[in-house]
């Protein structure tokens, strides 16, 4: 039994904020942040919507693609860094929203690699028999924990959602393999301070505070180390690969490791200028907008990797 993609949705919020909107409150220019990151604009929701509103338009929007009513799914993942509440889940949530009534629910917190580790663990999930058809979300809507007064942050990232609707098949398909990793040392190089059971008032800081080079350094590393190791798994080799999905964090990384592994511009999908990072959600978005633009035909060999908060990494590797 294997895991298949049989549908994707995305959302993003209304609202753009460019590179020059971000200008006007820190010291930094367009052309800085184009050149050190590729990023032009991103999406940043109101005050009113949460995470999961966002994730709720993607699960309807991949629902709808794969043709699955919500009363089949019997799994629902959410990967986000950025809940409603702490609890219940944003997946029960996302259930009660939906109107799901016999699904289990449950939320997977592994930051900009959530994706990825939910992936992982969905598709085992319906490998082993337990469930058929799962809805597995990465959502979050980090622009609301940003500190607007340090450019070292608040320039990266933005808020959406993807969404994709798994589903069991005896066929040699779907999500072939996967490989996940931590680095729990490094962890203090990404971090939101305050919040948790450590500091519930929040007095050290709802804010991400980031050493931007160390993440830099780590990612560039992982990203790499992430596709060579699930090709190795798979027994693939870089020229099998049809289209790399990256983490859109920065174009720099992605450029980097794209010519390690010899990969042309064409395999390697992009969509970091229009959205910036948007942590859980950046890999699944990619992929609904890739197999929009027709960028994915059936029996295409994709690879899904990224990193993040943790220090976390991993990779997905998908027939089409
Ligand atoms: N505008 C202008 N100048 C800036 C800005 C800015 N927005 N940000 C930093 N600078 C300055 C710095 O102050 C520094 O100045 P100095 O030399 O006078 O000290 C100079 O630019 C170079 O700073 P670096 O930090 O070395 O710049 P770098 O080229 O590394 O780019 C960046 C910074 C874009 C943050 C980069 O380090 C990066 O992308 N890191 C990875 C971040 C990432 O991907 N994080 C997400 C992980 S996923 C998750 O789970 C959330």
């Amino acid at each position: 039994m294997r895991a298949k993609i049989i549908g994707t949705g995305s959302y993003l919020p209304p609202k753009v904020v460019t590179n020059d909107d971000l200008a006007k409150l820190v010291d930094t220019s367009d052309e800085w942040i184009r050149e050190r990151t590729g990023i032009r604009e991103r999406r940043v929701t109101d005050e009113k919507t949460a995470t999961s509103d966002l994730a709720v338009e993607a699960a309807k929007a991949a629902l709808t693609a794969a043709k699955v009513s919500p009363d089949e799914i019997d799994l629902i993942i959410v990967c986000t860094c950025t809940p409603d509440l702490l609890f219940p889940a944003t997946a029960c949530i996302l259930q009660d929203k939906l109107g799901i009534k016999n699904a289990a629910a449950f939320d997977l917190s592994a930051a900009c690699s959530g994706f990825n580790f939910g992936l992982a663990v969905g598709s085992s999930l319906i490998e082993n028999g337990a469930y058929k058809k799962a809805l597995l979300v990465g959502a979050d809507t980090l622009t609301k924990y940003l500190d607007w007064t340090d450019r070292g942050t608040c320039i990266l990232f933005g808020d959406g959602a993807g969404a994709v609707v798994l589903s069991a098949t005896a066929k040699e398909e779907g999500v072939l393999k996967n490989y996940l990793k931590a680095e729990g040392l490094l962890g203090k190089y990404l971090i939101m301070p305050g919040g948790g059971s450590r500091d519930p008032e929040g007095k050290g800081g709802r804010v991400i505070r980031m050493a931007g080079r160390e993440v830099f350094k780590f990612a560039v590393r992982v990203l790499g180390v992430s596709v060579e190791e699930i090709l190795a798994i798979a027994k693939l080799t870089p020229a099998d690969i049809d289209l790399l999905i990256p983490h859109q964090a920065n174009i720099r990384i992605i450029d980097h490791v794209a010519k390690k592994m010899g990969l042309s511009k064409e395999k390697v999908y992009v969509n970091l200028q229009k959205y910036g990072n948007t942590s859980a959600a950046s890999i699944p978005i990619a992929l609904d907008e890739a197999l929009k633009e027709g960028r994915i035909k059936s029996g295409d060999l994709v690879v899904l990797a990224g990193f993040g908060a943790g220090l976390t990494y991993g990779a997905n590797i998908i027939r089409w």
